[in-house]
């Protein structure tokens, strides 16, 4: 099939199905073309509370995807392949949550939500990397447990001045991990007029040297303040910046940051999703219902 056959199959399908398809912003372009939706982690949540459909094809990452169907009790929510997984998510065990609260069980825990249903159901609030400070900053303890990823919760230290647990003390993500200060010097010599926007799962040391520190949703919104960037996230992203910013320059600060995951969904995935009603995310009743409690907290926290 030509390309412009799978995306007529999938206008089609959509309607017969009524259905709507949600992405992330490191999406492939193919992908990203056809979405309904596009956003950062904290976006889809939303935007996952309100959908009019009874079909949602999640191309994102399977926590992503349990997040809408915690959500969406009642609706399916269509994981286009089961290779979309997020690596940093996967890292984090109900165990180390539970040997955390041993050694402080009066702090309260604060999982990212690239975490799995299962983790999320030990949680007491959720956070994306465009509200953690805020909803650390709001909660009534100076211990946090803070899992899985060790250079957001750096960030969230260092804003709230709060002592945060790291669990696994390891958390990180592969693809943020790899920018490095000679990244860093490599982009201030060749952009002298860009400025170096830093997704808060990059270390600290590249923290450190941002001109702004935001989630993907927090670039599209601080792009308009300035006509050149650096860009320090998943490659993709400024795909998405530079389609809504035409006049602006946007540089990936590295060519090979690139999620596996992410990148597993092709449009052809898509369209198979629509047409074979597949791979239906599901999350066991009483692990969705404790999930669902520390999603929502957050909801109403940012
Ligand atoms: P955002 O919440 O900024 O979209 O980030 C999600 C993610 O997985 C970053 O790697
Ligand atoms: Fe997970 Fe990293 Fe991929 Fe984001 S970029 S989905 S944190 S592996």
């Amino acid at each position: 099939m030509e390309r412009e056959d799978i995306i007529e199959e999938i206008l089609r399908l959509k309607e017969e199905r009524n259905a709507v398809i949600m992405a992330h912003n490191y999406q492939l372009p193919e992908v990203q073309d056809v979405a309904d939706f596009l956003g950062d982690s904290l976006e889809l949540a939303r935007k996952a509370v309100n959908v009019d459909a009874d079909v949602i094809v999640f191309a994102g990452v399977d926590f992503m995807a349990e997040t809408a169907k915690i959500l969406n009790p009642e609706k399916k929510v269509l994981l286009p392949t089961r290779r979309a997984t997020c690596a940093m998510a996967n890292m984090l065990t109900v165990e180390h949550i539970l040997e955390a609260k041993k050694k402080y069980p009066e702090a309260p825990v604060v999982l990212y939500v690239n975490s799995s249903a299962e983790a999320k159901a030990y949680a007491d609030v959720t956070v994306t990397s465009a509200n953690a400070v805020k909803v650390v900053q709001n909660l009534d303890s100076d211990v946090v447990i803070f899992g899985p990823d060790k250079n957001l919760g750096h960030y969230v230290a260092k804003m709230t001045g709060k002592r945060i647990v790291v669990v696994p003390p390891n958390g990180h993500c592969y693809v943020h991990a790899k920018f490095t200060l000679e990244d860093v010097e490599r982009a201030r010599g060749l952009h002298p007029k860009a400025k170096l926007m830093v997704h808060p799962e990059c270390e600290p040391q590249v923290q450190e040297k941002a001109d702004i520190i935001v989630s993907t949703g927090g670039m599209i919104r601080k792009a308009c303040e300035h006509d050149e960037w650096v860009v320090f996230t998943e490659r993709e992203m400024v795909y998405r910046l530079q389609r809504l910013y035409p006049n602006k320059k946007f540089y990936p600060a590295r060519e090979d940051a690139t999620c596996i995951g992410m990148k597993a969904i092709t449009l052809r995935h898509v369209y198979e999703s629509l047409r074979d009603m597949k791979y239906e995310i599901t999350v066991r009743e009483e692990i969705a219902e404790r999930a669902r409690r520390a999603i929502e907290r957050m909801l109403e926290m940012s």
